[in-house]
């Protein structure tokens, strides 16, 4: 079957593995572009060793490690600090300027997070803006739906290679180096939460005044798009921004109810 699924396969056989991997990892492929979702499947199967599909399944049912390297491996985790450095220095000079302005304990969502780069180069941020003694407090959530990338994330251990976007001031300031590696100091660990979530399920009632959604709907359907989307509007508090990834312009954010603030920064109107 790996090679089939390299070579295409008829709709009925797609909806048969969305089906069956839905049931054996709670995870739903048909939101997903589908050649994108059956080559790195393919890569899986080859890699775990099977042949055919109905084998893998059972693999799946029998050993809750193989699911979340199936997880891990169908969700591409590439991130790094301050991921499109001009955008981010938007984000603190205007966009974080004007949200403590208007609220004093900031909530933010990371939502996508990965192993935790986003998320720790917001708090180095918002940590330099209390510096300045801007009279504000902030938490921040960290959700992903891949539970390998989030325990890189909560351990907090970096190769230099991510961090190049990071002065070697901030570096001195937030992280200790260990050989190769960064660690991220307690300071900015305790400020953050990290969550396994599907962001194409809804939020329960949580509110945000500010959620980074970056690089996340590359693989996304439409569909999926516009549920993550309208998801995550609902997850703003009025005057909130969204902060979408450097390649993901929201032509229709009016269809949301956004209104634009920059390219990239969609904002919920405070009167709706
Ligand atoms: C390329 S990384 C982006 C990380 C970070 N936001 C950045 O811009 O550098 C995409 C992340 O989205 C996560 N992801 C994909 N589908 C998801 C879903 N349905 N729910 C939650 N996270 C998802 C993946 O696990 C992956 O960690």
């Amino acid at each position: 079957m790996s090679d089939q699924l390299k070579e295409g396969i008829s709709p009925v056989e797609l909806e048969t593995i969305r089906r069956g991997l839905l049931s054996a990892t709670g995870f739903d492929i048909g939101h997903y572009k589908s050649g994108q979702m059956l080559r790195l499947l393919s890569t899986i199967m080859s890699r775990a060793g099977v042949k055919d599909f109905q084998d893998y399944l059972t693999l799946l049912k029998k050993d809750p490690q193989k699911v979340e390297d199936f997880k891990h491996y169908i969700t591409i985790n590439v991130s790094e600090f301050f991921r499109d450095k001009t955008l981010f220095d938007y984000l603190d000079h205007v966009v974080i300027l004007q949200l403590v302005e208007r609220f004093k304990l900031l909530k933010i969502w990371s939502a996508g997070c990965a192993s935790g780069e986003e998320p720790y180069s917001l708090a180095v941020l918002l940590e330099e803006k209390l510096k300045q003694k801007k009279s504000f407090d902030y938490e921040i959530l960290a959700s992903d739906i891949d539970a390998e990338a989030l325990n890189r994330g909560i351990t907090g251990i970096f190769p230099e290679k991510e961090l190049k976007n990071v002065s070697p001031e901030l570096k001195k300031m937030y992280f200790d180096k260990k050989q190769n590696d960064y660690r991220v100091q307690d300071k900015l660990k305790r400020k953050i939460t990290f969550l396994n979530h599907d962001l194409l399920l809804p939020m329960e009632s949580r509110k945000f005044h500010l959620i980074l959604c970056r690089n996340v709907v590359i693989y996304f359907r439409e569909a999926a798009k516009n549920q993550l989307y309208s998801n995550l509007w609902q997850s703003l508090e009025p005057g909130g921004v969204l902060f979408t990834g450097g390649t993901e312009n929201l032509l229709n954010y009016r269809n949301f109810g956004f209104e634009k603030l920059e390219t990239y920064f969609y904002r919920k109107p405070i009167s709706k």
